[in-house]
C-alpha cells in the first residue's frame, strides 16, 4: 500500500527522502511523489509515475530539490489512475503543474487510507471557490485543512482537528504549511504512522524500515492524534487539541534484519530466517516445557470458558487459520471456523463472551482485518491478536496479543511470518489442549518436544532447495498448476497455491482433492501439473487416488511427503520429501518446498520476486 516519510533536520530532506521510500518499496505501489521547502520558501513538489527511480531521476537524486525539511509518498491506486497529478504530495492552492513545481500553496500533504466522504467534501470545497486537479480523494483533504485553517484563523494543530472531525474513512496524513517552516503536521486514524526522533532530527514514516537507518526511537502516533514535529521534537494532541503524552520506544529490530544480506532477494532471506523465526516464537511462548501464554493474559479458565472459537484474517493469514482448525479441533475439541475478514466483518455471526475471536495478522494493520476484530468486540466476543508488528493497530485493539517474532519482513510474498504465526497457533492449540483436560500431560510434553525439534527440520528442508530450484526452471511455462491435499494438507496447498500465483503469475488453484471430481478436473489436460501435498498418513491413499484420476487424463504429478513414503515415486514424476514430525505439525514443514517452487519459478520467468505487480504488503484500505 501507500507510503509516506517525512523528514525535518539539518540536512538535505530529499535524499533522505527518497532513500525512505525505497526502503517501502516493498508495500507496493505504482507513482511517487516529493514536496520539500528550503526555510520560509514556498514548498516544491515533484512526481513521477512507475518505480522510484523515475522520481530520482527527475530530481537528479534528490539534489534539484534544495531544503530541509520535506515529506514524500510512494502512490498505490485507489481513487484515481496512477497518473502524475494524482501523485502525491497534493497541494490546497487551485493550481499545480502536472509534474509538479513550486506549489504556491499554504498547505501541502501527502495520505495514506481512503476518506469515503471525499465526494461531499469535494462539493463544498467547489461551493468555496476551490478548485480540483486530480480524482484523489486526498486533495480534497488537503485542501478542507486549508479551508479551516483560513476561515476561522486557527493554527495548523485546530485546522487538522477540525478536519478529522469532518471526514469519514481512514488516514494517515503529513502535512507542512508555509507559515510554519521547518515543521510537518501529522494525524492519523487506522492507518500506520509513526515518528522518529534524534538529535536534531525528526523522521515520519508509515513503517518502520524507512527510519531505521537513522533512528530507533519512535512514537506510535494513536488513533485521533495530532503530532506536531520539528527538528529532534514531536508533541501530541488529542482531538480537542489538548496536549496528549505518547510514549517514546524503543525498536529493538536490528538495522541489518531490514537489509537483503547477500541474498539475490528479500524472499528468499526470508524464507533462509525461518528457522530463526519458528525458534524465537516458539522460545517467546514456551518456557520450561510448558507454554506460558501469561504475557498475553490467557488464563485456564478462559481458555475452559470457550465454546468455540472463529479465526479471520486475510490472505496467507488465513491459510494459518485453515491449518490451525485441523489441529485445534483435533486436539482441544474446540469447534473453530475460519473466516475471511473482509466477509467475516459483514456477516452476522452469533457470539458471545466465550466465543474467542482470532485475528492473524503480520503487519497488525490490514483494514479488513482491524475491522473484523472492532466486529467481533462489539458482538461481545472475546479477541486475541496473534500480530508480527509490535505496537500496530490490532495489536493494541485486542483483548489479548501473542506475538510472532518473525522480525521485519519486506517481500511482499509472506514466508517467515506465515511459518512464526504457524508455530504460535499450534502452541495455542497445545495449551488449549492440555488446559482442556484432552490429552495426558506426556503427550502434551511430546507435542512441544516436536514443536521445539521444527527450526531444525525446517532448515534440512531448505538444504534441499537447488533440486526444487531445477524443478521450477522445468515448470516456468506452465499455464496453470493444481495444488491438491485433504485435512491439513489441503490447508498447505492453498498457502502453496497463492506463492506461485503471486509471484510468478502463473495460474494456479488450490483444491481439496476429494472436492477436484465435483468440476474442477474437467480443466486438467495433457501436461498440467498438480501438486499434491502427501503428509497425513490417514489421507495418504486418498489423496494418490485422486492425483491417479488427474494422472490417467494427462497431468504431470509432483508429490510432497513424508521420509519414509518412498512408495509415491512409483506414481508421480517428482517427489519431494520432508523431515517427519507429529501430523498436526507438517504444515510447518511441507510449505517450505512450495515457497521455494514459488520463489525459483519466479526468478526463471525474470520477474520482481519481491514486489509482484498489483499487490501491496500490508493492505490498509478495504
Ligand atoms: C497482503 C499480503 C499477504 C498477506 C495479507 C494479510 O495481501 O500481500 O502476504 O498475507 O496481506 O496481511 P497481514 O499483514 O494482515 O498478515
Amino acid at each position: 500500500m501507500c507510503g509516506i516519510v517525512g523528514y525535518t533536520g539539518r540536512e538535505q530532506a530529499a535524499p533522505i527522502l527518497l532513500d525512505g521510500l525505497s526502503r517501502l518499496e516493498y508495500r507496493g505501489y505504482d507513482s511517487a511523489g516529493l514536496a520539500v521547502r528550503d526555510g520560509g520558501a514556498p514548498a516544491e513538489v515533484v512526481k513521477a509515475v512507475g518505480k522510484l527511480h523515475h522520481l530520482a531521476d527527475k530530481t537528479d537524486q534528490g539534489r534539484a530539490l534544495r531544503g530541509q525539511c520535506g515529506i514524500g509518498h510512494t502512490r498505490w491506486a485507489t481513487h484515481g489512475d496512477p497518473t502524475v497529478i494524482n501523485a502525491h504530495p497534493h497541494v490546497s492552492g487551485n493550481i499545480a503543474a502536472p509534474g509538479g513545481g513550486a506549489a504556491e500553496s499554504d498547505v501541502v500533504g501527502v495520505h495514506n487510507g481512503i476518506i469515503e466522504n471525499y465526494a461531499e467534501l469535494k462539493e463544498k470545497l467547489l461551493r468555496h471557490g476551490y478548485v480540483f486537479y486530480s480524482d484523489t480523494d486526498t486533495e480534497a483533504v488537503v485542501k478542507l485543512v486549508d479551508y479551516y485553517y483560513k476561515k476561522y484563523g486557527i493554527g495548523p494543530v485546530d485546522a487538522i482537528t477540525r478536519t478529522m472531525v469532518r471526514v469519514r474513512g481512514s488516514y494517515a496524513l503529513a502535512l507542512m504549511f508555509r507559515d510554519y517552516p521547518g515543521e510537518i503536521f501529522a494525524a492519523r486514524k487506522d492507518s500506520p504512522l509513526i515518528i522518529g526522533t534524534a538529535e536534531d532530527a525528526s523522521y515520519l514514516a508509515s513503517d518502520v524500515p524507512a527510519i531505521l537507518k537513522y533512528t530507533r526511537s519512535v512514537y506510535y502516533i494513536d488513533n485521533l492524534q495530532v503530532a506536531r514535529v520539528s527538528p529532534g521534537h514531536a508533541v501530541f494532541y488529542d482531538l480537542n487539541g489538548d496536549e496528549t503524552a505518547v510514549p517514546l520506544t524503543e525498536i529493538t529490530w536490528d538495522a541489518a534484519a531490514a537489509e537483503k544480506d547477500g541474498f539475490e532477494h528479500f524472499m528468499l532471506k526470508e524464507i533462509h530466517e525461518q528457522p530463526a523465526a519458528v525458534r524465537d516464537t516458539l522460545n517467546s511462548l514456551v518456557k520450561d516445557g510448558r507454554a506460558d501464554l501469561g504475557a498475553a493474559g490467557l488464563t485456564e479458565d478462559i481458555i475452559r470458558s470457550l465454546n468455540g472459537i472463529v479465526i479471520a484474517a486475510c490472505g496467507s493469514a488465513w491459510h494459518v487459520g485453515m491449518a490451525a482448525q485441523y489441529v485445534i479441533e483435533d486436539l482441544a475439541g474446540i469447534p473453530v471456523r475460519v473466516e475471511l475478514a473482509s466477509e467475516f466483518r459483514y456477516r452476522s455471526m452469533p457470539m458471545n463472551e466465550n466465543t474467542l475471536v482470532i485475528v492473524i495478522s503480520q503487519s497488525g494493520e490490514t483494514a479488513d482485518s482491524l475491522a473484523a476484530l472492532r466486529v467481533a468486540k462489539e458482538r461481545g466476543a472475546l479477541t486475541l491478536a496473534v500480530v508480527n508488528v509490535v505496537g500496530s493497530t490490532i495489536a493494541r485493539e485486542a483483548d489479548h496479543v501473542l506475538y510472532t517474532l518473525a522480525g521485519p519482513e519486506i517481500a511482499v510474498a509472506t514466508t517467515k511470518a506465515y511459518s512464526a504465526q504457524l508455530a504460535a497457533m499450534d502452541v495455542l492449540a497445545a495449551e488449549m489442549a492440555r488446559a482442556r483436560g484432552m490429552i495426558t500431560g506426556e503427550h502434551y510434553a511430546r507435542l512441544l518436544e516436536e514443536l521445539a525439534a521444527l527450526p531444525d527440520k525446517i532448515r534440512r528442508v531448505l538444504e534441499d532447495k537447488e533440486r526444487l530450484q531445477w524443478f521450477s526452471s522445468k515448470i516456468s511455462n506452465a499455464h496453470d498448476i493444481f495444488f491438491i491435499g485433504r485435512g491439513l494438507d489441503y490447508a498447505v496447498s492453498l498457502e502453496g497455491s497463492l506463492k506461485m500465483k503471486e509471484i510468478s503469475y502463473i495460474h494456479s488453484e488450490a483444491y481439496a482433492a476429494g472436492e477436484l471430481k465435483h468440476g474442477t478436473i474437467s480443466l486438467i489436460e495433457q501436461g498440467t501439473l498438480v501438486i499434491g501435498v502427501l503428509t497425513q498418513s490417514r489421507l495418504f491413499e486418498k489423496t494418490v487416488s485422486n492425483m491417479m484420476e488427474c494422472k490417467s487424463r494427462g497431468a504431470s504429478l509432483m508429490g510432497i511427503t513424508v521420509n519414509g513414503n518412498f512408495a509415491v515415486e512409483d506414481s508421480v514424476n517428482f517427489t519431494v520429501y520432508v523431515p517427519k514430525t507429529d501430523e498436526h505439525f507438517t504444515p510447518s514443514l511441507a510449505v517450505v518446498p512450495l515457497q521455494l517452487l514459488g520463489y525459483y519459478t519466479s526468478v526463471s520467468r525474470g520477474l520482481d520476486v519481491d514486489k509482484p505487480r498489483n499487490l501491496a504488503k500490508s493492505v490498509t484500505v478495504e
